[in-house]
């Protein structure tokens, strides 16, 4: 157990900055408890013994070195690794994903950091990718263009605000753009919870701010965002709450408010934030 993340140790730190895991002091249900988990590959422990909560309908952001587990546990939430030991709760049930599909079924969608488009094609085929909208029966089934375009339409123009043609080849698109996309294939699932890996690594300023108003919308109409990323002052911008991950550890949870770039660069590097929580 990492006594600078839960329980009672993590309430007298507080008044530095960390905040306890499960002392969100506001009503919103927990959305995924992360609690004890441990994912090794081989001797390698990826994440050590983690526990968290992510609150229904806020922005949370994974932060952390390079190799400090945080592809790992959102690999754990999404399904894609199976805990070596600890439990996930999706809305206070325990889950047990054996795969994405699983993660999918309880509401949870993932966009990569590859964002696997197809230039190619338009932002509608994209987004209805392998579950397009279709008409007729049995063997006589059609792909439903009207439907794939009018259901493309809503989900870029009304749920996530962008005034695009979904009948242009994503090719034409920047990489803010291309982002959206990518979110526009995972609301295609109606999913709850989104999470997303570095959704802002390779952007402009522009684009960043772009995906950081879009996201922020999402949350503002009720999803649940989580986000990993290496880019501090993005997510100090955009995330309501910031786990720190070091070593496989969680080391704290951080309201932006109450912190900022050169803690987190610290906690990030060092594990602790200086003299005044280690003396705590
Ligand atoms: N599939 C895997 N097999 C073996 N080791 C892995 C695997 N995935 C991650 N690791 C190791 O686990 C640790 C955490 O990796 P990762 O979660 O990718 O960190 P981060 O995303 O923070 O950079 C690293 O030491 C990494 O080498
Ligand atoms: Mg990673």
């Amino acid at each position: 157990m990492n006594p600078l993340s839960i329980g009672p140790v993590a309430a007298t730190t507080a008044e530095s900055e960390g905040v306890d895991a499960s002392a969100v002091d506001d009503d919103r249900d927990v959305k995924i408890r992360v609690e004890n988990v441990t994912k090794q590959f081989g001797r390698i422990i990826a994440v050590d013994d983690v526990t968290l909560d992510v609150m229904d309908s806020e922005i949370f952001a994974l932060v952390g070195d390079n190799g400090a587990g945080k592809s790992t546990l959102m690999n754990v939430m999404s399904g894609v690794h199976a805990p070596t030991s600890g439990t996930v709760y999706v809305d206070g049930e325990a889950v047990s994903f054996s795969n994405p599909s699983d993660a999918r079924a309880s509401g949870i969608e993932t966009v990569y950091q590859d964002l696997a488009l197809m230039n190619d094609l338009d932002i509608a085929s994209n987004i209805f990718m392998g579950q397009f909208p279709t008409n007729g029966v049995g063997p006589f089934r059609f792909i439903d263009w009207d439907e794939t375009y009018e259901r493309a339409e809503e989900i870029m123009h009304d749920r996530l605000g962008r005034d695009v043609n979904v009948q242009t080849e994503v090719e034409f698109f920047s990489g803010g753009e291309r982002q959206l996309v990518a979110v526009g294939r995972a609301l295609a699932f109606d999913p709850q919870v989104i999470i997303l890996d570095e959704p802002t690594s390779a952007l402009s300023v522009d684009a960043t701010r772009l995906v950081v108003d879009t996201l922020q919308r999402l949350r503002d109409t009720g999803h649940t965002i989580v986000i990993v990323s290496h880019n501090i002052e993005t997510v100090l911008q955009m995330a309501d709450r910031i786990g720190v991950l070091y070593q496989g550890e969680l080391v704290g949870i951080y309201d932006p408010a109450d912190t900022d770039l050169e803690r987190l660069n610290k906690l990030m590097t060092t594990g602790t934030a200086g003299a005044e929580v280690a003396d705590d």
